[in-house]
């Protein structure tokens, strides 16, 4: 595998954490740093809530120094608001500035921002033009979708976006190859990705869409030329993609984390929600995520029935001991 470059930042390993909304915050970057993510991204915000102090923005703009490098993102539709966000972003230590255009979320759509801004392709170049300015000495990467609606087959308004997003200075992209409409159904469209990589060989591309295992992460770099793939829903209960990618890529087999490992991640994983989020938050924080991390588990429904269950710090712990046997 070739390192994987944004702008003047060398991510080296093309296998990153890729930006999940209730999951991609500090805690679970660092879990998945440890286990060999080289680069991860923030979930995305609104632009205009980055712009003042609050609880919100604190839980999901909070790094620390061993959480680089990293990528905050947001999206938006006003330039003016973009351009001061991606300020706030750079100014708080964030490595990769990363505007959000592909979010499907109805709320979102209908408020004219995130995956809506598929069908506003000078608008997005705007924005992009005044981010570039706002932000000239941090990599700006945009997270694309190949269209708004599935039938548009062409895909005009990617392209116009992705030449325009390059033209005034964009340094990556990272697509993902489904339309707004279909969200998170349906197969990706991995030949979508080839094509956008014939198109900008020279550019960096970063592939999301069914990343479901390492072996699919580097199956994708392979047959599509992608610079990188983006993790996400494979690396929900699953922070061990990235090591396992790393054995694959060295000839190795994926092997699946042992219980032992499982329980040793869990544990400091808990310890990190817990410092993050304070007590409550923390255990239902990871009350949630351990249902993620029952499927790899050998007894998958047992565990998750018992996460599902927690209502205490103390229950969480006891199915910790039971279904997670120390030694
Ligand atoms: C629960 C969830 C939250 C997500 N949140 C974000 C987000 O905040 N920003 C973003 O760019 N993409 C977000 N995505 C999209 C993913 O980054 C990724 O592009 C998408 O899931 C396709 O990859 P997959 O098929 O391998 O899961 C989210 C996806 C999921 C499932």
């Amino acid at each position: 595998m070739k390192p994987l470059k944004i702008g003047n930042l060398t991510v080296g390993f093309p296998v990153v954490l890729a930006p999940l909304a209730g999951y991609s915050d500090l805690p679970y970057r660092t879990i998945c740093r440890l286990l060999g993510a080289p680069f991860a991204t923030t979930e995305v915000m609104i632009d205009r809530f980055l712009l003042h102090e609050s609880k919100l923005r604190r839980f999901i703009l909070k790094t620390d120094d061993g959480d680089h490098p990293v990528g905050g993102q947001f999206m938006g539709s006003d330039p003016d608001l973009m351009a001061q966000a991606a300020r706030v972003v750079r100014d708080l230590g964030f490595d990769v500035v990363d505007l959000n255009f592909a979010c499907p979320v109805k709320k979102v759509v209908s408020r004219k921002r995130g995956g809506f801004m598929m069908t506003q392709p000078e608008a997005v170049v705007d924005i992009v033009r005044r981010v570039r300015d706002a932000v000239p000495d941090r990599p700006l990467m945009l997270k694309l979708r190949r269209s708004f609606v599935l039938e548009d087959g062409e895909s005009e308004a990617f392209w116009r976006i992705a030449e325009g997003a390059f033209e005034v200075g964009a340094d990556a992209l990272c697509v993902h190859a489904r339309a707004v409409a279909q969200q998170y159904t349906g197969r990706a469209d991995w030949n979508f990705l080839s094509a956008v990589k014939r198109a900008f060989p020279d550019k960096t591309i970063i592939g999301s869409g069914d990343v479901s295992s390492a072996a699919e992460a580097l199956r994708m770099i392979d047959e599509t030329g992608v610079d990188g793939a983006a993790a996400a829903r494979g690396a929900i209960g699953n922070p061990w993609i990235f090591r396992q990618a790393r054995e694959l890529d060295a000839g190795r087999p994926a092997l699946p984390p042992t219980l032992a490992e499982q329980r040793e991640v869990l544990l400091r994983h808990y310890n990190l929600c817990l410092r993050h989020y304070g007590d409550w938050k923390g255990v239902m924080t990871m009350r949630h995520l351990g249902i993620g991390y029952a499927r790899v588990h050998p007894h998958p429904k047992r565990v998750r029935m018992a996460f599902v269950a927690v209502r205490t710090a103390g229950d969480w712990q006891a199915v910790l001991e039971t279904h997670y046997p120390a030694g």
